[in-house]
Formats: C-alpha cells, sequence, structure tokens
C-alpha cells in the first residue's frame, strides 16, 4: 500500500511538467571559458605555463556545461534518487569551482604595482591586520600550506571583516556568503612545471603581477552588498 502511494507520488512528480514546460527546462545556457591571452608575456610566468593553465581552465568550463546538462537531464525524467544523480550532483561544487576559482586568479593577474594606501580597502586591511605587510605574510603564509588548493582572501559582508582563507581542492574551505577579493591558484600545476617545487617563487611572482585594479573593483562591488 504505502508502496503504490510513493508510485503515485512519484508518477504524478514526473508528469506534473507539460512537454513544453520540460523542453523549457532543458534548456540550459552553457558557460563560456574566457580569454585570459592577455597574461601572456606576464613578468616571471612563462608562456608555456600560461597555456597549459588556461587549458585546465577551459576543462572546467566544459566539465561545469556537461555536469549542469547531465543533472538535468536526469531530473527531467525522473532520476533523482538514483545512485548516479547523487554522485553527480557531489562533483557538482569541484568542477563549477574549478572554473570560478580559476576566472578569479586570471582577473586578479596581469597589472605591476601596489594597492594603492589611499584606498579603502588598504585602510580595512590595516585595521585587520595591523599593516599591509602583516596582512601579506598571513596570505602568503596561507597559499604555503601544504596541499593542493587556493588562498583566498574573502569579505565577510556580514562584518566587514577580511580573512585570509585556505581552500582545499576547489569546494571544501569556502565562507558562507564570503565574497573572494584576491584569488591565488596553490595547484602545482600553477607552478611546478616553472619553478619546481619551489612554491615561494612563484607566490613571489604572483605578487609582482597582481592586479590590484581589480581588487578594489571587487571590493567597491562588494559593499554595496553588506547587510550591516
Ligand atoms: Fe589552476
Amino acid at each position: 500500500m504505502i508502496k503504490a502511494i510513493f508510485l503515485i507520488l512519484f508518477l504524478a512528480g514526473t508528469m506534473a511538467l507539460t512537454s513544453e514546460e520540460k523542453a523549457l527546462a532543458a534548456q540550459t545556457v552553457d558557460y563560456q571559458a574566457k580569454d585570459y591571452s592577455r597574461l601572456l608575456g606576464m613578468p616571471g610566468f612563462s608562456d608555456s605555463l600560461l597555456k597549459m593553465h588556461f587549458q585546465l581552465y577551459q576543462g572546467y568550463v566544459k566539465n561545469t556545461n556537461l555536469l549542469l546538462t547531465q543533472l538535468n537531464e536526469m531530473s527531467l525524467n525522473g532520476k533523482t534518487s538514483s545512485y548516479e544523480w547523487g554522485a553527480l550532483k557531489r562533483r557538482l561544487g569541484w568542477e563549477f569551482d574549478g572554473m570560478r576559482l580559476h576566472e578569479l586568479y586570471f582577473d586578479n593577474l596581469g597589472e605591476s604595482g601596489a594597492l594603492d594606501k589611499t584606498s579603502p580597502l588598504y585602510a580595512r586591511i590595516l585595521k585587520d591586520f595591523g599593516s599591509f605587510e602583516r596582512w601579506k605574510k598571513d596570505f602568503i603564509a596561507t597559499g604555503a600550506i601544504r596541499g593542493i588548493g587556493w588562498a583566498v582572501l574573502y569579505l565577510d559582508p556580514v562584518s566587514g571583516r577580511l580573512i585570509n582563507t585556505w581552500i582545499n581542492e576547489h569546494d571544501l574551505g569556502h565562507l558562507a556568503g564570503g565574497i573572494p577579493l584576491l584569488v591565488m591558484d596553490v595547484f602545482e600545476h600553477a607552478y611546478i612545471t616553472q619553478w619546481g617545487l619551489d612554491r615561494a617563487k612563484y607566490i613571489d611572482a604572483f605578487f609582482e603581477n597582481i592586479r590590484w585594479s581589480e581588487v578594489e573593483r571587487r571590493w567597491a562591488e562588494a559593499q554595496k552588498k553588506k547587510t550591516s
């Protein structure tokens, strides 16, 4: 009897959508890989390393699109209780964050110079860390943690606080509601073909090429979203 009720509910669920509604729901807008060729020739970074990294990023875009399409199709076909759907769903954060973190990373590279000492972001760094150098040392130490992942300077929009954060792989450790201001890739593929295991040299090169104007733009955008 209970099984029959579940079957009726299941069938009602799958039949709830008309064919037009199903066709509408099946339409997905694919993400497009961004072109980062402007970064070629960046001081300290070899073009071959960057080109390989762009390729890896493009793979995340492709897999994110593939995964979202598969999940949507399975959902539309009533397969959400399958083991496969659950396994793919668990994978989504890894692929999506792999795509988005690379975009944030490449977007915050490609300029030389320093953060404007008169900027509100600089003032907030002083408030939370005491000095820019102390923030930088803490960020570098975060990026030097053993393992593969990311160092991210997060803004917590609730408190306005800046927090240097370690992201394990792509998807573990994000701060809920946090806004990434500066993102540094410390997966081995980001440096090992050029600097070997000397991650510190790579981080030095990263700091020489931070596009602070983009970091400040993110900060300014984030101020509009602050909840307190
Ligand atoms: Fe990467």
